[in-house]
């Protein structure tokens, strides 16, 4: 099922959100394919629980639409449960990076290019990993989502004051996408 993509202003996404117990947790087999047809509907790489409304750590990544250019990310498809960044390290990459709650803004972030995560994967296996390169990114933009955060935080002043009008904008109900969103408004 598709479900809208919360969008910039809405509570969930400045929660930090909480670890599920994943044995417990109703229909979390639903959920994670909800999400990742809730992430391809909107051609995304990454969604976060938050942005479709749930204060979970659950996140699902889609680098496979990646891998003309990065042959290393072919059918990678992933679910991450109770994810968390254990240590940041490695040199600072700045990319320009999206976000689906943040529909029309594009902004150069800069990002560590390499950490240590630990998660359970959908079968609920646990990792604890050393990650680098695009996937790192990835992570950290995905995983912030669960802190409450969103890219955009990581902007200077003075690109945050360039971008002010577009999230006005969002924070009027004013979202230019094909996918379903749920604006404040
Ligand atoms: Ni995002």
């Amino acid at each position: 099922m598709i479900l809208p993509i919360y969008t910039y202003g809405q509570p969930v996404l400045r929660k930090v959100a909480e670890d599920i117990d994943p044995v417990a947790y109703p229909e979390l087999k639903k959920l994670i394919a909800d999400m990742f047809e809730t992430m391809d509907s909107a051609d995304g790489v990454g969604l976060a629980a938050p942005q479709i409304g749930l204060p979970v750590r659950v996140v699902v990544v889609n680098l496979d639409v990646l891998s003309e250019e990065h042959p290393e990310y072919a059918g990678f498809r992933k679910a991450y449960i109770n994810p968390h960044i254990v240590d940041l390290s490695g040199d600072e990459v700045a990319m320009e990076e999206g976000c689906l709650s943040l529909p029309g803004i594009h902004e150069t972030v800069k990002r560590k290019d390499r950490i240590r995560v630990t998660y359970l994967d959908e079968e609920l296996g646990m990792h604890d990993e050393i990650v680098e390169g695009y996937l790192a990114r990835v992570m950290q933009h995905e995983f912030d989502h669960l802190e409450g955060k969103m890219f955009i935080d990581h902007l200077s002043a003075l690109r945050k004051q360039m971008i002010k009008g577009k999230l006005n904008a969002l924070l009027k109900g004013k979202a230019h996408c094909t996918y379903k969103v749920k604006t404040v408004k």
